[in-house]
C-alpha cells in the first residue's frame, strides 16, 4: 500500500495540503472546493502523499548518457507470461493501443516484463484496467518501472518529497497551471508532444496511472509516429531521413523560473534524428513534436517553420491514427514514448481534481533511419 496518511510521520494531510498552497506558484483566486456533482464539501485527494513537491533550490548536475539495452528485446516475441490464456485482449485501433484485462502488472516476473515492453513496442500504447499498482509502496512502484530503464527526473515538474522519479499531474479548483503554461488564448487545449524529447536518451516505456479523476473527461489522445511516417510518400520519407532537429527544454526551464519554480538542470538542447528507428521493431518512426521541437537542422528558418507546420498538421489531423485513452478507478496505461505523441484533454470542469503519476525510464540514444 502506498502511505496513508496516518502513516506519514513528519507530514499529515493539512500540512500536505499547506505545503502545496504554499508551492502554488501562480496566486490564483481560491475557490470553495466542493464536488462538482453533489456540492458537498471536498474531501481533499485520495492519495495525499502524492501531491506535487518543488523545492526550487534544488539543483542537479546534467544527465549522463548511459548504455541502454531495451527489456523488449529479451521478450519471447510469443509473450506467454503476458498475454495468458486468461487475459482479455481488445485492441482500440488497427494501428495503436490494446486494452488488457487480468493481468496485475506488479504479478509479472522480469520476463514478463519483457514481454510488456515489446508489446508496449508493438501496441504503442496499453492500456491496463483495475491494477493495484497505485497501493504499492513508492519504492515498489520504482523498482517495477526501473525494469526499462533508469527512471527520469525531471527538471522543473512537481514531484514527491524524497522521490524525485515521480512526475505529478495534479489538477483542482485551485491549481491549474496547464492552461497557462500553454496560453491562456487558445481556441483549444491540445498539445500534442512526447515527453522530454530534448533529453540525450528521451524516455521510452512509460507508466502513468490515475489516482482521481474527473466524472467526465481528461482522457489522453495518442498518435502513431510510426503510422505518421508510414503515410507518407517514398519520395518524403527520403527528404526527411538523414535530417536532424533540435528539440529544446528552454521554454519549459524560463517558464518555471518565471513563476519562481525549480530549475533543477540547466536546460539543454538537443539534436535529434527526424525519422527514428525503435530498437525492437525496427520501425521508422517521425520524431517531432509540438512541444519540444525548434527547427531543423540545416535549413533556413522559412523552410524550418514550413516543414515543421506541414508535420505536425500531419501528426495531428491523422485521426485515423489516433487513440483515446480513457481512465477508471485502477487503471494504469504504458506508452512508447519514442514511436507516440501525446495530449492531455483539458476537457473537465475546472472544479474537479484530477491526480496522476508519470514514472518514466529512459531509453536508448536514438536511431537514425538512414534513407
Ligand atoms: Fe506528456
Amino acid at each position: 500500500m502506498a502511505p496513508s496518511v496516518s502513516e506519514i510521520a513528519v507530514e499529515t494531510k493539512d500540512t500536505l495540503l499547506d505545503r502545496v498552497a504554499s508551492l502554488k506558484i501562480h496566486a490564483e483566486a481560491e475557490k470553495p472546493a466542493v464536488d462538482s456533482k453533489t456540492g458537498a464539501a471536498d474531501p481533499g485527494p485520495s492519495y495525499p502523499f502524492y501531491l506535487p513537491y518543488w523545492d526550487k533550490d534544488e539543483r542537479w548536475p546534467p544527465l549522463e548518457v548511459f548504455e541502454h539495452t531495451d527489456p523488449g528485446l529479451r521478450a519471447d516475441p510469443s509473450k506467454p507470461r503476458l498475454l495468458t490464456a486468461d487475459v482479455v485482449r481488445r485492441d482500440l485501433t488497427p494501428y495503436i493501443g490494446t486494452e488488457l484485462e487480468n493481468v496485475q502488472l506488479s504479478q509479472l516476473s522480469k520476463e514478463g516484463l519483457d514481454e510488456v515492453a515489446l508489446f508496449v513496442a508493438e501496441r504503442k500504447l496499453v492500456v491496463l484496467r483495475n491494477q493495484d499498482f497505485k497501493d504499492l509502496s513508492p519504492e515498489r512502484q520504482i523498482e517495477i518501472a526501473s525494469h526499462f530503464g533508469p527512471i527520469h527526473r525531471h527538471p522543473t515538474s512537481g514531484n514527491v518529497k524524497g522521490y524525485p522519479e515521480f512526475h505529478i499531474v495534479y489538477r483542482d479548483a485551485s491549481h491549474n497551471r496547464f492552461r497557462e503554461y500553454i496560453g491562456g488564448d487558445r481556441a483549444n487545449l491540445t498539445s500534442w508532444h512526447s515527453d522530454v524529447s530534448y533529453e540525450k536518451q528521451p524516455p521510452g516505456t512509460t507508466l502513468f496511472w490515475i489516482l482521481d479523476q474527473p466524472p467526465l473527461g481528461g482522457d489522453t489522445i495518442f498518435s502513431s509516429q510510426v503510422e505518421a511516417y508510414n503515410r507518407l510518400s517514398d519520395a518524403f520519407k527520403k527528404r526527411l531521413e538523414g535530417l536532424t532537429a533540435v528539440h529544446s527544454a528552454v521554454a519549459q526551464a524560463e517558464y518555471s523560473r518565471k513563476r519562481d519554480g525549480p530549475v533543477r538542470r540547466e536546460a539543454i538542447e538537443t539534436e535529434q534524428p527526424l525519422v527514428r528507428v525503435h530498437p525492437v521493431t525496427g520501425e521508422k518512426a517521425l520524431y517531432v513534436n509540438q512541444g519540444f521541437t525548434r527547427r531543423i537542422v540545416g535549413f533556413k528558418d522559412e523552410e524550418s517553420e514550413y516543414l515543421l507546420k506541414f508535420l505536425y498538421d500531419h501528426i495531428s489531423k491523422g485521426a485515423d491514427f489516433h487513440v483515446r485513452a480513457n481512465y477508471a478507478p485502477g487503471t494504469l496505461v504504458l506508452w512508447d514514448n519514442r514511436v507516440t505523441v501525446h495530449s492531455a484533454t483539458q476537457d473537465f470542469s475546472n472544479a474537479s481534481r484530477r491526480h496522476a503519476i508519470r514514472l518514466t525510464p529512459q531509453a536508448e540514444l536514438p536511431i537514425a533511419a538512414t534513407a
